[in-house]
């Protein structure tokens, strides 16, 4: 059976266990042909990452903390020592401190708020400038995303702003990179359960509200944003770059 991204190459930053959205991804990219590369965070994630990966055929797994100008490189220098080259390169990477994520923005401090737009963007501008050697022309780059970067949303805080510099990163690198036939997209996807979301204080009470207002009465499934990313990785949407695509069910679209 042929699938839409037979033959290519996709690196996955972002798995930290079964619940990331980075791992949906993953899972969907192997259904539709596609091989691997996973980076994980440091000696902590390995374990966990490598038993993931292990699940899918011929799986490359490769240390890299986006924080770190040195890791970057390094990857980018693994990939090319093992002869690969990328087709599309997924970046489902967010931090920011426990003590942003609640309480009010105007309490954000200067080292907190370096720390989110570093780690939750800044490293979108990072990987795409180190990995550029190792990106195909006619690949594609997605990163994730929230509505929290232009609606206020409840102890989003800090994070929304590093989404609204991410997205506004995705044009920005969409017109640098468009040149070489690279496309920059994102996916703003609903809130889902996992790690990360369970940083934000009230996330179950957002989890509700979802399934009372959005269009289609549900939460997001992470399998929905994987077929998206499926979607803007493949010759399917080989005319669509800068654009933030919305899997949320239709929240994005209410009003009151
Ligand atoms: N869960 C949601 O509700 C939701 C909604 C919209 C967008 N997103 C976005 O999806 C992406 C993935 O998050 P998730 O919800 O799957 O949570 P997750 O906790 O599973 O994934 C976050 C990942 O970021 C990685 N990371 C953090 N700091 C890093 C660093 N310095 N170097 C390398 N990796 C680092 C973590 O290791 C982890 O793998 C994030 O960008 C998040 O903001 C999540």
């Amino acid at each position: 059976m042929s699938g839409l991204l037979d033959g290519k190459t996709a690196l996955v930053m972002g798995v930290a266990n079964r619940w990331s959205i980075a791992w949906a991804i993953a899972q969907a990219f192997s259904r539709e042909g596609a091989r691997l590369v996973f980076t994980f965070q440091g000696e902590r994630q390995e374990k966990d990452v490598r038993e993931l990966a292990g699940t899918l055929p011929h799986s490359v797994i490769l240390p890299c903390d986006v924080a770190r100008d040195e890791e970057l490189a390094g990857l980018a220098k693994s990939i090319e020592t093992q002869g690969l080259t990328l087709d599309a390169l997924v970046h489902s990477i967010a931090f920011a401190n426990r003590d942003d994520l609640g309480g009010a923005y105007v309490e954000t401090s200067r080292a907190g708020f370096a720390l989110a737009l570093d780690v939750s963007a800044f490293s979108l501008v990072a990987a795409a400038r180190h990995l550029l050697p190792v990106l195909k022309p006619g690949a594609a780059v997605v990163t994730l995303t929230y509505i929290g970067s232009s609606r206020v949303m409840p102890n989003y805080n800090v994070m929304g702003v590093a989404k609204a510099a991410l997205e506004s990163s995705v044009r920005y690198l969409a017109s640098d990179l468009g040149p070489r036939g690279i496309r920059v997209n994102a996916i703003s996807a609903g809130p889902i359960k996992t790690a990360s979301a369970r940083a934000i204080q009230g996330f179950s009470r957002i989890l509700d509200v979802m399934e009372e207002r959005a269009p289609l009465r549900r939460n997001t499934d992470p399998a929905e944003v994987a077929d998206a990313a499926v979607f803007l990785c493949s010759p399917l949407s080989r005319g669509v770059t800068g654009e933030v695509l919305f899997v949320d069910n239709g929240f994005h679209a209410m009003g009151l």
